[in-house]
């Protein structure tokens, strides 16, 4: 099996060569961020998407995220390295569970979390990303939405602006729900003079305990310009690759048990290069659902 510097020096010789630019999520395995253009959130990302002028995209993340980029971004091919990767958050919300929710609450605004798949996003008003959702809803001057698929991200939408009621789906992300107010009590034991971030994907009960609640881009910044010198991260452990890049010499801690996306850890350097040389695993969004989708995806990558 080659090594990480032969698989590096392959995969960014065929991206020359297809005039491919490879996106990586904060939470990619570490060999695959090294060897991405640009690393983010999954609104950076969504931003470079639409801007880039390279020909193809190599989505390092999951399939919501490449089908973002896909609907910002329809003439380019976008390649997911590994077809599988999904997020079971997106899943629990379909196309058809959101319009028999918008049937029995018409006129009030669907606002819908970008991890979500492009059926549903065709049928929202406005996406949202965990770096934004408070701004966006802010921004629309509604007294009453709807919000989904994730129950949490939503929950921090409501306390932060109490002026807007906000019916929630029940979704919710895995890896971030099993946290509890528990593990963080416990890290702060172990580490009383560390400063806790923790994703808007986490249950109320725990974003309680946090210093801030963050994106996972924001993290990065904070932790950059914060007076401490040692974090605890209460999001997915692959974010400890960028955070040490960030902020070198700082230290950064995860929950034990640590947090693990699997779906995020199922795209190899060996998967990216083998796209990248085969062309394989293009995303495909029917042109009727991405142009439908296309302006609640505008509207969010527009507010910071
Ligand atoms: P952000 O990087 O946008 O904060 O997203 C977190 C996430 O769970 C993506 O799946
Ligand atoms: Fe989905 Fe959670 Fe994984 Fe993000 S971390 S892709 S929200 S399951």
């Amino acid at each position: 099996m080659p090594d990480t510097a032969t698989l590096h020096d392959e995969i960014r010789t065929l991206a020359r060569e297809r005039d491919a630019i490879i996106l990586a999520h904060n939470y990619q395995r570490g060999e695959v961020q090294d060897v991405a253009d640009f690393t983010g959130d999954s609104l950076g990302l969504s931003r470079q998407a639409s801007e880039t002028s390279a020909q193809t995209i190599v989505f390092a993340g999951v399939h919501f995220m490449a089908e973002t980029a896909k609907i910002l971004s329809p003439d380019k091919t976008v390649l997911l390295p590994e077809l599988g990767a999904g997020c079971p958050m997106a899943d629990m919300m379909t196309a058809d569970e959101l319009a028999t929710w918008r049937e029995a609450h018409p006129g009030i605004p669907v606002v819908t979390y970008v991890n979500s798949s492009a059926d549903v996003k065709a049928l929202s008003d406005v996406c949202v990303t965990s770096a934004n959702a408070v701004a966006v809803v802010r921004s629309l001057g509604a007294d009453r939405i709807l919000f989904g698929p994730d129950r949490n991200l939503g929950s921090w939408v409501a306390r932060a602006l109490p002026e807007v009621e906000v019916l929630l789906w029940e979704g919710f992300c895995p890896t971030h729900e099993r946290v509890t107010p528990e593990q963080i009590a416990e890290a702060r034991k172990r580490h009383p003079d560390a400063e806790v971030m923790a994703h808007p994907e986490c249950r109320p009960d725990v974003v309680d305990l946090a210093d801030f609640v963050l994106s996972t881009s924001q993290m990065l910044r904070r932790a950059a310009d914060s007076p401490a010198d040692e974090f605890i991260v209460v999001t997915e452990e692959g974010l400890l690759h960028a955070l040490a890049k960030a902020a070198p010499g700082k230290r950064f801690v995860n929950l034990e048990p640590r947090m693990i996306c699997r779906n995020m850890k199922v795209t190899t350097l060996e998967k990216v290069r083998d796209v990248l040389r085969d062309g394989t695993n293009e995303i495909v969004v029917p042109e009727d659902v991405r142009e439908r989708a296309l302006t609640a995806v505008q509207r969010m990558v527009a507010i910071d």
